[in-house]
């Protein structure tokens, strides 16, 4: 059970190897750059002008989000606040903590989300709908509360 607000998203500068010919960034688990261990990586690419993707909230999984390529604007919601960040640059990612309701909207031509998680995947993970989040999160507050 997760009780992770908004705030607990974060912004990762990443590692950049310069090159003039072409730049790297290279993310290890050794490294602890991110606060999970990298089980799977997937990406969405060729999104038509005017899609918007995610829509769901993740019960367990952390998530590492970059535009690998291109921009689009990543809106997060614990249920109560919303905050967006705007992401281009290949060498930052926004750290998702599990319990987090996300959207993906603007995205530029061309562009790709590159997506590391903590977990294989499973889709009785996700939470799809919006009221049944807040319901969720409503829930692990109120349990949180009886036993504090
Ligand atoms: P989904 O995570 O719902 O995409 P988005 O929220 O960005 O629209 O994934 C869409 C479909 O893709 C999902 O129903 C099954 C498939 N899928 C996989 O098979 N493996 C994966 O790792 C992911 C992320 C999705």
């Amino acid at each position: 059970m997760q009780t992770s607000t908004v705030y607990d998203s974060t912004l990762i500068q990443l590692p950049k190897v310069f090159n003039e010919k072409g730049n790297i960034t290279a993310i290890n688990n050794w490294e602890g750059i991110i606060p999970f261990t990298i089980d799977r990586v997937y990406y969405l690419y060729d999104i038509p002008g005017g899609e918007d993707r995610g829509g769901h909230a993740h019960k367990e999984l952390e998530q590492l989000i970059i535009a690998a390529s291109g921009s689009f604007d990543l809106m997060l919601s614990d249920g109560t606040t919303n905050k967006t960040f705007n992401l281009s640059r290949p060498y930052y990612g926004v750290y998702m903590p599990p319990g987090l309701w996300r959207e993906l909207h603007n995205f530029s031509s061309g562009a790709i989300c590159l997506v590391l998680a903590s977990e294989k995947y499973e889709e009785t993970d996700y939470i799809r709908d919006k009221e049944e989040f807040k319901r969720y999160k409503r829930n692990i507050e109120n349990a949180f509360k009886e036993i504090s």
